[in-house]
């Protein structure tokens, strides 16, 4: 993956560029096909705790409902206000994964103690725009600031050059 261009609001730490907030990354993608459920890696966070990061599946429904519903009853600064509802969730979730499976989105979720605490993707764009993504990133108020977003943007980017 070549990033080209950046855009939005972006934060940097001294190594790796972490984009925490709505962007758009300009990439030439390669995706690897990435299969529901395959587990990309297990982590420790600042504090210990053990993170499992992995591709959703359709059995995320109810943990990604709870996940979505945690963030819009925070306020969160994310692309929805609206609480969601398991029609709703489903729809998105079922899109999700066959977009996966074509190869027009990596999606990752982080779960710890069996709950979905983070969720991170690049959706790529189509047509003459298809070298683009957008990359969207939230984690759970608890579980900020030890690591697991700036570990999920260091994945999307490892999986979007291979
Ligand atoms: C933004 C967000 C994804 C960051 O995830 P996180 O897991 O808390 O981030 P990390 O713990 O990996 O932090 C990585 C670095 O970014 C810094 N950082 C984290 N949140 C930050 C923020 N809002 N502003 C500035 N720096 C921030 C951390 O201090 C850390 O710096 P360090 O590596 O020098 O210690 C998370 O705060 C979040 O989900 N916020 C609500 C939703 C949101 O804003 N999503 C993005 C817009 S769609």
């Amino acid at each position: 993956m070549e990033l080209v261009k950046l855009s939005g609001s972006i934060v940097y730490d001294k190594t790796t560029m972490l984009l925490i907030k709505n962007f758009n990354i300009f990439v030439c993608f390669r995706m690897l096909l990435m299969q529901p459920k395959q587990i990309i890696e297990v982590f420790k966070t600042k504090n210990g705790r053990e993170v499992t990061i992995r591709v959703p599946d359709i059995g995320d429904v109810e943990g990604l409902i709870n996940f979505i519903n945690e963030l819009v009853d925070e306020g969160a600064p994310i692309l929805t206000n609206e609480r969601q509802t398991y029609s709703s969730e489903i729809r998105y979730l079922a899109d999700e994964i066959q977009k996966i499976l074509d190869g027009k989105l990596i999606a990752l979720v982080a779960v710890a103690d069996n709950k979905i605490v983070a969720h991170a993707e690049i959706r790529k764009w189509s047509g003459r725009a298809s070298h683009v993504g957008t990359l969207g990133i939230a984690v759970l108020k608890e579980f900020r600031n030890l690591g697991i977003g700036k570990e999920l943007i260091r994945l999307l980017i490892e999986l979007a050059r291979s």
